[in-house]
């Protein structure tokens, strides 16, 4: 272990999204990237081609049994979370795991489990959480400026990436729901999903998820693969202020609409419900690449021995509420409840 060189990590699996965590983790400050695990040789082929200052192998063993490496970083198909991220933390290394942490509640509450025991960071890739929009939108909420949050709801659709091994919920929901229990700060207690399999036999391409928490909030997600439009939005209604954050726009990510319905007492009308169509404002939000926010996260939080923003129990959360949208969409969409804070 050499702190001079920041913690030393090695990346497992380096495909679509896991060579840009190779890219961020290769530069970050306070961190040490050593090795590139890839059971591909043609991925394996490109990562040393690329950075010729890295170790890259074929076997998780070499990772493993290398007792410089601090932290293992996974990004290999949602299928092998779990194993991998077991094996590393037995091995009494620091996870960084990519979402969804798990495909099973089971498996999530025993990687929070040997984590805690063995002193080890447990660190999901919940990317929007980290995301500065969303920091944003988590101070006006906690500041009171929308006034109570009544409903909020996601779009996340797109045509591709058609996955074969997981379903649109499991691949692309976890960010939503991430983002919704961090704003909302608490869990459902109820969850209902329909969806369809259009391209493929039992995947389903496109998913409509409903939470419902206790206190009457509502979160619902639109997710798809197989959609004209390329939407990443997060619409929330308060009952003073509406905001909304689109993630495809480029500067303007946060608008602020003064948009409200007001219930009046009159005494010789009775009640009457009065629109109120108010400014709209855009917050500058100073951004920069969520993706390096997280994983200096990651690596800041392992240093301090501090506790990450998406840990193991927020994966955990979020597996459950998948789980349980999954249980409620081989059921038709009835509703699957949940037993709250357990996690
Ligand atoms: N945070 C995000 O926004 C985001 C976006 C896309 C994907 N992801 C997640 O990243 C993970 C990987 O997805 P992807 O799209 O990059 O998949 P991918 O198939 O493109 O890449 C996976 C890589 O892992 C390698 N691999 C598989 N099993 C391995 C093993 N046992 N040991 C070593 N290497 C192995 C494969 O050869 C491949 O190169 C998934 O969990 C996915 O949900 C996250």
């Amino acid at each position: 272990m050499n702190r001079n060189h920041g913690v030393s990590i090695a990346c497992v699996g380096a495909g679509y999204w896991g060579r840009n965590l190779v890219r961020v983790f290769g530069s970050l400050p306070g961190s040490h990237l050593k090795m590139v695990c890839d059971n591909d040789p043609q991925v394996r082929a490109r990562v040393a081609d690329q950075y010729s200052n890295l170790t890259v192998v074929s076997d998780y063993e070499s990772v493993l049994q290398d007792a410089d490496i601090e932290a293992v970083v996974i990004a290999v198909p949602t299928v092998y979370h779990y194993e991998t991220a077991k094996l590393a933390l037995e091995s009494g290394k620091h996870v960084f795991v990519e979402k969804p942490m798990t495909t099973r509640v089971d498996e999530a509450e025993e990687l929070v489990e040997i984590a805690e025991r063995k002193h080890l960071t447990l660190m999901v890739g919940h990317l929007l959480v980290h995301h500065p929009a969303i920091d944003a939108l988590k101070r006006l909420i906690n500041d009171g400026e929308l006034g109570e949050t009544c409903y909020l709801y996601s779009q996340r659709v797109n045509l591709g990436i058609v996955r074969k091994d997981e379903n649109a919920l499991w691949s692309l929901a976890p960010h939503d729901i991430a983002v919704m229990l961090y704003l909302l700060d608490q869990e459902p207690d109820a969850v209902s999903a329909r969806g369809e399999c259009y391209l493929q036999k039992d995947v389903e391409d496109v998913v409509f998820v409903n939470l419902h928490f206790k206190d009457g909030k509502m979160g619902q997600l639109q997710v798809s693969w197989l959609d004209p439009h390329r939407i990443r939005r997060l619409t929330i209604v308060g009952s003073d202020k509406m905001a909304v954050f689109d993630d495809m726009e480029s500067a303007e990510k946060i608008r602020i609409y003064d948009k409200a319905a007001e219930r009046d007492s009159y005494e010789s009308y009775g009640e009457a419900i009065t629109l109120r169509f108010g400014d709209v404002v855009i917050p500058h939000i100073h951004m920069d690449e969520p993706l390096k926010l997280e994983c200096q996260h990651f690596v800041d939080c392992v240093s301090a021995g501090a506790k990450p923003r998406s840990d193991g129990h927020d994966g955990l959360r979020v597996v459950r509420v998948l789980q349980a949208a999954q249980q409620s969409l081989e059921q038709d969409g009835v509703p699957v409840g949940l037993a709250p804070g357990r996690g």
